[in-house]
This record gives C-alpha cells, structure tokens and sequence, in this order.
C-alpha cells in the first residue's frame, strides 16, 4: 500500500483513536483531574512508539509531565520539532453542551467533545500522519522530535525550565505546530503572527468587612462600583486603550502587509455568525482582520464580588476582583506594558480603596517572515491534502513556546492550523470539521514526505 491508499483504508480506526484519546478528561487547571492528566501523557507516549519513535519519554515536570519522542533515522534528512499539548481547558459551563464534553460525538460531519480542535485533533493529526509514514516505509523519512506538553492551557509554566535544559537536545531545522486556526473552510493557512499575552489580577479592598447596605450605603465606598468605574475609564470613545504610553511601540503595519491582510478570503458574513452578538465593535480606523491580529487589546476576563446567590441580600462588600488581560503586537515589551498597566490603575483607583495588583503572567508577540523553503514545502502539501492553495494569515491568539522557541532557536517556525474559528475553542460544543481532520492527516503526511527532500 502507498501511503495515500494506506491513510485512506486507516480513516476509521484513526477516528476511533482520536475519541479514545477525547474520552481522557486531560483538564490541567484541576488537580482533581491529576490522574487523567497521567494517563493522557501515556496515552500519547504510546501512539508515538507506534509511530516508529524509537526513544518516548514521559518527562515529569513541577506540574503535569510533557511527552518527548525522537526519531533520528534519517542521516543528512532535515530535522524537525513537533510541538503540541494534550491538555485541555475544563468543560463549564457543562449544561451547554449538546453531547457531554468528554463523549466524542460525531454530528453532520463535525466531530464534537473537549480537546477535538484545541489541541488534541490537531496533535493527534500529526502522530497518524506520522504513523502512517512510518507503516508505509518502514521508517520515517526526515529526523522528528516530539514535544507534547500538559500545561499549555496553564501558561506552560514548566516548559520554559526544560527547554532551557535541554538545549542541545531541541536543535532542531524548523519548529512545527498545529495548534492554529484555517481562515475559512476550504481555505488551508499557515499562520506567521500570534499576539502575546499578559494576564492580571486585582484585589480591592474597601471596608474591611461587609456591611449592611442599608445602615452604611451612601456614606461607605463600594468596592464594587469602583471597579466598574476604574473598567470603564481603560477604554476611550475610538474603543482605544486608555493607558498612557499603551501603543508607543506598536509597529505600523507596511502598507504591503496591510494589503495582502485585507485581501485574504475572509468573510465578514462568518465572523458575524461565529461571534453571534447584536453589535460590533473595534478600534477606530482598522478593518476587523486588523482589529484581530495586528492591534493590541484590553480584555476583561472575570469580574467578581457581593452576593451571587439566589435573590437579594443588601451589603456592601468588602472586595471586589477582576481577571483582566492585554493581547500584545510587535513591538510592545510585555513587562514595559505590564508595569504601564500597574501605574495607569494605581493612578486611577480613589483613596477609599487598596489594591493588591498582580502578573499573573508575560507573553510576547510573534511574528516571522515566511520565505524559507520549508514554507513551500508546507503549502504544496497543504495542495495535496485539500486541493487548495494555502493562505499566510496572522492570528490574535497566544501560544508562548513559539516566541521562546523562535527567540531561543531562531529557526522558521511552521504553524499549520486545522481548526476553524467558530469550533468553539474554549467553549461548550467544541468541534472539529472530519474533513479538516482527515485532509490534515494527508497533508501533514506529505509534509514529513516532501521534506526529505529539502
Ligand atoms: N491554541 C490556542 C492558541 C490559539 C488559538 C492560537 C487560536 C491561534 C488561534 C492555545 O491553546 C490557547 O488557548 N492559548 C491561550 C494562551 C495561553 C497562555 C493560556 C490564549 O491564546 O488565550
Ligand atoms: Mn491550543
Ligand atoms: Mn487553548
């Protein structure tokens, strides 16, 4: 069998394994999930042995362990680092899925349950295609090494520390990930821009105990109101963030980039649909692409306090909390933002209250020119896989190894994506298309093929 005819024959048993793979509850923000965590990690170690991986091991780390596999068969044959995650973001609100969110369901042609687009469809592309090179040749044709962590949906907290130590063990001609978006159905991408991230947390105190808002109100500060004062000062009329000093580093996009932006097959129609909200909005004078992937922004992500239970209960609180987060472009300097952030809200905040203000965490942008050859070699096999020719697109989420790994390597970094924007990620119903599935499987397939070549 070659290899197109083997993947072919393969469809359903691959598909089986990937709700084998879903059915593990892999949620690394619980530790109540610790053990499932285990077993994903050995569920993946397993797969890649079976992909002809000749050393896998399950490395244990402070928090949940990361996987890592090599294949070094191919004397003078490129090498490449495979990098993904096997844990998933937890699956609340549960009364909103339509299957529950650890029984993979199939559904017109959508494969639905946690994990399916955001990350474990896409990891699990890669270790068939893999697979399926590895049966039909006896051995795989390029050198591969694997990283699959379980803390990606954490921050990856420890993957820093490991690839610091192991250096000389990562090396490697370019980084792969699939952990990406495709712009549109039919429309194969490869994505050369992430925004970074910074994550923050504040704690307001005004009483020092909650009071009954009948005796106090009107005389007392509500740390609550105060809050929702300080949120609504952060953003200006033009919807721009209100922090002095926010944009002095942003880079103006070439007017050649801005072009192609533009220019891509993306449709207005299925944002609106994907978003579903009665209105829009955005910073004044970029279209919604720009907004998306080039802008940094201010997002509320959690706001908290008083009472939020059933029916009424008059106090004033004592603290109101709010988790809140700013996605960053080139060339803003996430600590420099994150300590402009810390000074604008201190300058902000009245007397009446104090504010414990933390970082939870730092992330740089990243965005990589794409005229290396191995950037052809993925969209001829993106061609192959889908019948398409594959769009460069940027992106506005945050994976934080690319930018280490680019930073630390400075070598191209290849982010083919398979997931659509509206499957959900994050979210009740998550889902990936089969066919996105299936294509990729083909596609990455002829990837590893083709580079032999290069
Ligand atoms: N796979 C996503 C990142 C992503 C999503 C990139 C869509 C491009 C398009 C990743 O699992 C994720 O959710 N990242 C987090 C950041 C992380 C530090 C928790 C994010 O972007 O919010
Ligand atoms: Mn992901
Ligand atoms: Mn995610």
């Amino acid at each position: 069998m070659n290899l197109a005819e083997y993947i072919l024959a393969h469809r359903d048993q691959h598909l089986n394994e990937l709700c084998e793979f879903l059915r593990i509850p892999s949620i690394s923000a619980k530790t109540e999930h610790k053990p499932d965590i285990e077993r994903a990690a050995q569920w993946v170690a397993t797969h890649l042995r079976s992909a002809g991986f000749q050393t896998v091991e399950v490395v244990p780390t402070a928090l949940h362990p990361l996987v890592y596999a090599e294949s070094l068969q191919a004397p003078g044959k490129p090498t490449i680092l495979f990098y993904g995650h096997y844990d998933v973001q937890p699956a609340e609100p549960l009364d909103l899925w339509t299957s529950p969110a650890f029984e993979p369901t199939v559904r017109d042609g959508r494969l639905f349950g946690r994990g399916t687009a955001d990350d474990k469809g896409q990891v699990h592309i890669h270790l068939k295609a893999l697979e399926s090179l590895f049966k039909t040749h006896g051995k795989l044709p390029i050198n591969v090494k694997v990283l699959i962590e379980g803390e990606e949906e954490v921050g990856s907290v420890s993957l820093w520390e490991y690839v610091q130590k192991n250096k000389a063990r990562l090396q490697a001609d370019a980084l792969v990930v699939s952990d990406t978006s495709m712009l549109a159905p039919g429309a194969p991408s490869i994505t050369y821009g992430l925004r970074g991230l910074n994550y923050y947390q504040i704690e307001l105190t005004g009483p020092e105990r909650d009071l009954h808002s009948g005796v106090y109100g009107g005389a007392v500060p509500n740390p609550i109101t105060i809050l929702c004062e300080l949120f609504a000062k952060l953003h200006d009329k033009d919807f721009r963030v209100a922090i002095p000093g926010f944009y002095k580093d942003v880079a103006k996009l070439s007017k050649a980039e801005r072009k192609s932006l533009n220019a891509l097959p993306w449709k207005e129609k299925d944002f609106r649909k994907a978003v579903g909200a009665p209105a829009y909005c955005g910073e004044k004078g970029f279209s919604i692409v720009e907004r998306l992937w080039t802008r940094p922004t201010m997002e509320l992500n959690g706001i908290w306090g008083g009472y939020q239970g059933e029916g009424a209960k008059t106090v004033i609180a004592s603290k109101a909390f709010a988790k809140f987060s700013t996605r960053l472009v080139p060339n803003q300097n996430p600590d420099k933002i994150a300590r402009l952030v810390e000074k604008h809200i201190r300058k902000l905040l009245p007397k009446s209250v104090k504010m414990k203000f933390e970082t939870l965490s730092t992330g740089k942008p990243w965005v990589a020119p794409f005229h290396a050859p191995i950037f052809q070699v993925a969209q001829a096999a993106l061609q192959k896989g889908f019948g398409k020719k594959a769009v460069f697109i940027r992106e506005g989420g945050s994976i934080p190894f690319v930018t280490q790994m680019h930073d630390t390597f400075k070598v191209p970094c290849v982010l083919i994506g398979f997931g659509l924007p509206d499957e959900n990620a994050h979210a009740p119903d998550e889902h990936i298309a089969l066919d996105n599935y299936f294509n990729g499987i083909r596609a990455i397939a002829h990837f590893y093929e083709d580079l032999a070549s290069l």
